[in-house]
């Protein structure tokens, strides 16, 4: 029984960040495990790290009453019911930002390589002809990178691009502020019509959802280069073979699908399959060596924050509250359920028993509340079961002031 298990070979920097914070009864797992093996390797821990493998649903998460968060060291958190987490007042965690580079080095690598047409000649090499020439072939200088969706990732690859000397044009739904000498398109239509190089960097979902049609190709100029290391979903990818074979658009580079292999054996079902001009790789967009050794990073130091001060923010499914600097003699982290009169209930409790409120902050979400109280005495036992005895109390825990 440990108080931190880790299954499917997390990044040891994971480790470094709990044994720096103190936390060093630390378990192991170099996979993911079967439901019952699962089960007993979480029986008693309080922080639980998996990636997408680690399947953890409500039934699981109702048989450890000792969770008190989940890290999923990836992306997604689709393999976590989160909301069944909320309710039993547990947070879920995981990393959005940290393989934001990664992408966009392969994106600015693919655009060098396309306006260099390099995919043709390598395949044209390698099958004996030595075709020397220079026709079809750019510099990156110069040229305009249209950038859809201004987000982490695509203002990551604009300032990249203009240090090679790209002029960049932006497009977003949200009014974004222009990053260096960045410009922001009057709408898509107008960076479309503009760019050599068009990469997309936008959510999946209905609100993008073939985004990039016959249509949009179309407005594209002749010659330009299409990226997606998005989603799937936002390209139609039937009207971008047609773009490509008609000629009109002069290559591609694709990361992502709109249905995707599930296992190494099988293969991508894709018109695109052999089209010389393009680019396909297996949604490798993110993963490098230096963004598995983030997410350890950003996910644990999430985990350890929210054990020793309650500090929630970045949690998916939860209340957001920062980090705060211990204001009393010690913290109580009290989940209840959103109702009325339910701050006035835990404070009276707390008077009852004699505490004075050094400091108090709540956040609410749906149908949780979540209030970190700094107390200038003892959460002794008495007060603890009084507490989460309370009807409107979902979860309580203290932790020494931090
Ligand atoms: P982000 O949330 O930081 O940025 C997305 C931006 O798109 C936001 O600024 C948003 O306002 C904007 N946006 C939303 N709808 C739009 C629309 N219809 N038109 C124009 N702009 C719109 O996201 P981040 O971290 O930059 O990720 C971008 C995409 O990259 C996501 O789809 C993510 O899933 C994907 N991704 C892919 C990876 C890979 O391995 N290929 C790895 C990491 C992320």
């Amino acid at each position: 029984m440990a108080q931190i298990v880790l299954f499917e070979n997390i990044h040891p920097s994971a480790r470094e960040v709990f044994l720096a914070a103190g936390l060093a009864d630390i378990a192991t797992y170099s996979s993911s495990l079967p439901p019952a093996e699962l089960f007993e390797a979480l029986r008693g821990a309080e922080l639980v790290g998996i990636r997408s493998r680690t399947h953890l649903d409500a039934e699981l998460l109702a048989r450890l009453p000792d969770l008190r968060a989940v890290g999923c060291f990836c992306i997604g958190t689709n393999q976590v019911a989160t909301e069944a987490a909320m309710m039993r007042g547990v947070p879920v965690f995981n990393a959005p930002f940290s393989n934001t580079r990664s992408v966009a080095e392969l994106v600015l690598g693919e655009a060098i390589l396309l306006l260099r047409r390099v995919p043709e000649k390598n395949s044209r090499v390698h099958a004996g002809h030595w075709d020397k020439s220079a026709a079809g072939a750019y510099e990156a200088r110069g040229k305009t990178l249209g950038v859809v969706g201004y987000g982490n990732i695509g203002t990551q690859i604009g300032t990249l691009a203009e240090s090679l000397g790209m002029r960049v044009l932006f497009h977003d739904v949200e009014a974004k502020l222009p990053l260096g000498n960045m410009r922001a398109a009057g709408s898509l239509a107008e960076l479309l019509a503009q760019s050599d190089v068009v990469t997309l960097h936008v959510p999946g979902g209905a609100g993008t959802h073939k985004l990039i049609d016959a249509q949009a190709l179309a407005a594209m100029k002749k010659g330009a280069i299409l990226i997606n290391a998005s989603r799937g979903t936002v390209v139609d990818i039937d009207a971008l073979h047609q773009s490509l074979v008609s000629g009109h658009l002069g290559g591609a580079a694709l990361d992502v699908f709109p249905v995707e292999p599930k296992s190494a054996d099988e293969p991508l079902d894709s018109p695109l399959r052999g089209l010389p001009n393009v680019i396909l790789t297996p949604h490798i967009g993110g993963s490098t060596q230096e963004s598995q050794e983030n997410i350890g990073r950003e996910v644990a130091e999430k985990l350890v924050r929210f054990a020793q001060s309650g500090a929630t923010k970045g949690a998916v499914n939860f209340p957001e509250l920062p980090f705060q600097d211990a204001g009393g003699h010690a913290r109580l982290l009290h989940v209840h359920r959103n109702l009325p009169g339910a701050l006035a209930a835990l404070d009276n409790l707390l008077a009852e028993h004699g505490l004075n409120i050094v400091s108090q902050r709540l956040q609410t979400q749906g149908e949780i509340g979540y209030v970190i109280t700094d107390v200038d005495g003892d959460l002794g036992d008495a007060v603890m079961a009084a507490l989460r005895s309370h009807p409107i109390t979902v979860r309580c825990d203290r932790v020494l002031a931090p």
